[in-house]
């Protein structure tokens, strides 16, 4: 069923749909800001697919051709003739929004709009269009070609055939889905992951036990292959600082309020991996 697919965001989710759709036969166009953003995303997409070309996974006629069926661009208008539009943009309602908005102009009336949103409840962004019965949550997971997952979330509109036509994409390229029927704040993955980390940084902040040791225990204590506070840095503490502020809001559950030491953190651009610190080093 490979069709015209248009991803919204180059960062590192939109490079990585963008990634699995190509290599499972999808035409991808491929949109971010501007052409350094856009470059970044390719790059990412490269070297992914020559690790797996290095593995023997793919061979480097697959490689090409992959990269061939992606077109890297910064006008929105691409999307216009894609059959599902994935965006993948900042966590923010208020970019997202404008993002659908533009979309709803845009796109084909029977085009699909799905939102890789990993917390702000899909009927808020799907109230930017005229057709939120078309808008639908698919919520990968990081590394995108790596990991197994896609949450499909229901907005409050979301039509039968709109889910139906996110989970054939979903599983055309490689993916296993579950449903969330209503699309409370962090759906469930996210809701599940924020409330743990933000329960074990309490812990660290208030000195209780060290990242280190609280990681240990989930290791070998719940058999996690990694600990909360790794997970943090993997995931980036943004945007788990995001996650926590936008399931508080919709909530006022005082379980998600954003710990200090999360807000420090980032405040001090120690996000995690990506900025070489987090809760570890990786200098
Ligand atoms: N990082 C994760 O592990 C993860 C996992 C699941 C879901 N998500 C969600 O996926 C989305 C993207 O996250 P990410 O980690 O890829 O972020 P990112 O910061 O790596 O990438 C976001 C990209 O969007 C671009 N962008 C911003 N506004 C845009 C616009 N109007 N048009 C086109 N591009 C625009 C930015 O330039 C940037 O390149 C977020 O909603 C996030 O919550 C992230």
């Amino acid at each position: 069923m490979a069709g015209r697919l248009a991803v919204i965001g180059a960062g590192l989710m939109g490079s990585g749909i963008a990634q699995v759709a190509a290599q499972a036969g999808w035409t991808v166009s491929l949109r971010d800001l501007d052409q350094p953003a856009v470059r970044r995303g390719l790059t990412a997409i490269r070297t992914s697919l020559d690790r797996f070309a290095a593995k023997g996974t793919l061979t480097a006629e697959q490689v090409a051709v992959t990269l061939d069926r992606i077109t890297p661009t910064t006008e929105l208008e691409a999307a216009a003739d894609a059959d599902i539009v994935v965006e993948a943009v900042f966590e923010r309602l208020d970019v997202k929004q404008e993002v659908f908005r533009a979309l709803d102009r845009l796109c084909r009336p029977d085009t699909v709009l799905a939102t890789n949103t990993s917390a702000i409840p899909i009927t808020q962004i799907a109230a930017a269009t005229q057709r939120p019965e078309s808008v639908v949550g698919t919520h990968f997971f990081s590394p995108v070609p790596m990991m197994k997952l896609c949450e499909l979330v229901r907005g409050l509109q979301t039509s039968d055939a709109t889910l139906a036509t996110a989970r054939g994409f979903a599983e055309q390229v490689g993916k296993v889905c579950v449903v969330v029927n209503r699309d409370v704040a962090g759906f469930v993955t996210t809701r599940l992951i924020t409330a743990f980390v933000v329960e074990a940084v309490k812990l660290v902040e208030s000195g209780v036990i060290s990242a280190e040791d609280l990681d240990t225990a989930c290791r070998l204590g719940f058999g996690h292959p990694m600990g909360p506070l790794a997970t943090a840095d993997l995931t980036g503490v943004d945007v788990l600082l995001h996650a926590a502020r936008n399931i508080h809001t919709d909530t006022a559950d005082g379980k998600f309020v954003p710990p200090e030491l999360m807000q420090r953190m980032v405040a001090a651009g120690q996000l995690g991996r990506k900025t070489g610190r987090g809760f570890y080093s990786y200098e």
